[in-house]
């Protein structure tokens, strides 16, 4: 079945970003519900997201599980190889925190960068402002006197958040430089179901200009995958529904087209995998425990599910480090 929501913003663009941004509320509404729920730790996502009135389906944990686990594997893989000597960059991170939680294990890599749209990164500063369980550790982590806290930009030693568009790389590469960034360090940046709201023409610059900018570099990519299908139109039309468009949809046809989008734009190597071989490759004893917590009654939806996204990275490695190797 061919898909056909590849339309660019019948919305408007004003319509379509305001819902792309709502899109931030609903994955950490997810995570904090999973983390209460017992899938992995965050003692920070409470802060950054209501708990959810309503159950979520257990399948619905179970992906954000293979998600969280699937990125973090790859992220400490990259520390690893690097030896912490690198920097990371966040890719629309909404509210994720994995800032936190690498300063926890102590694995902070020399600084951490946050982007997001101004409204984001606005509501983000307001809430780390206002709970000394989040502002403490980026004081910590500081260096100097007093750091840059404004209300849609925080820079610190170890920490920044950005508020700009992903889509606007000259005015992004301007004030991340004005952060701190240094393309001669490895650099990892990642994206968890950003890319697919932007158009083609946008996420293939994006790519192209970090391949361009940085010589040591790695980019860990989450979103759909297989959405020529019928289940991939249903997910589609989901969205549509509520008013968001996944205009960057045509690089989520297969893992091939996944892999190409990074061969094409200037990376030496790519991997793809779908979550049913992301989740098959988790610790057995791990998904044990997690598949202790809930009953699943729907097998088969959860394996769609899985198969409708996947984790995807591609590396540049100038220094030699190994980056090549890196594999779940
Ligand atoms: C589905 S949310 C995911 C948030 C986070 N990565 C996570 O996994 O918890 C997508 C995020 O990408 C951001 N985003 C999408 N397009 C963007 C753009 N052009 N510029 C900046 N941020 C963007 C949205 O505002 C939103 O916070």
């Amino acid at each position: 079945m061919a898909v056909s929501s590849t339309s660019r913003d019948p919305l408007g663009p004003e319509v379509s970003d305001e819902a792309v941004r709502s899109t931030c509320d609903d994955a950490s509404q997810c995570k904090r519900y999973a983390v209460n729920m017992g899938y992995w730790k965050d003692p920070y996502i409470q802060h950054f997201a209501r708990h959810p009135k309503e159950r979520k389906a257990p399948e619905i944990s179970r992906g954000y599980y293979a998600r969280v686990e699937g990125v973090t594997r790859l992220v400490k893989a990259f520390l690893q190889k690097t030896d912490r000597n690198c920097q990371i960059i966040n890719l629309g991170a909404g509210m994720d925190t994995l800032f936190w939680k690498l300063k926890d294990e102590d694995l902070l890599p020399g600084k951490y960068f946050e982007i997001d749209f101004p409204t984001i990164a606005t509501r983000k500063i307001h809430t780390i402002k206002s709970k000394p369980s989040l502002s403490q550790p980026i004081m910590e982590s500081h260096s100097g006197e007093s750091f840059l806290i404004d209300s849609h930009s925080l820079d610190s030693t170890r920490y920044a958040i950005i508020g700009a568009d992903l889509r606007e790389l000259h005015k992004l590469e301007e004030a991340m430089k004005k952060c701190g960034l240094d393309p001669e360090l490895p650099t990892l940046l990642m994206a968890e179901c950003v890319l697919v709201y932007m158009a083609p023409e946008n996420s293939d610059a994006l790519l192209r200009w970090v391949a361009d900018v940085f010589p040591t570099a790695m980019f860990i990519n989450y979103e759909q995958v297989n959405m020529s299908d019928r289940f991939g139109q249903i997910m589609i039309d989901n969205l549509q529904s509520r008013k968001c468009s996944l205009i960057g949809v045509e690089a989520c046809l297969s893992l091939d087209t996944q892999r190409q989008r990074f061969l094409q734009n200037g990376w030496e190597g790519a991997h793809a995998m779908d979550m049913v071989e992301v989740y098959n490759a988790l610790p057995p004893e791990d998904v044990k425990r997690i598949e202790a917590l809930e009953f699943l009654d729907e097998k088969e939806l959860l394996e769609q599910l899985m198969l409708h996204y996947c984790l995807s990275w591609a590396t540049k490695d100038a220094q030699d480090l190994g980056l090549l190797e890196i594999t779940l």
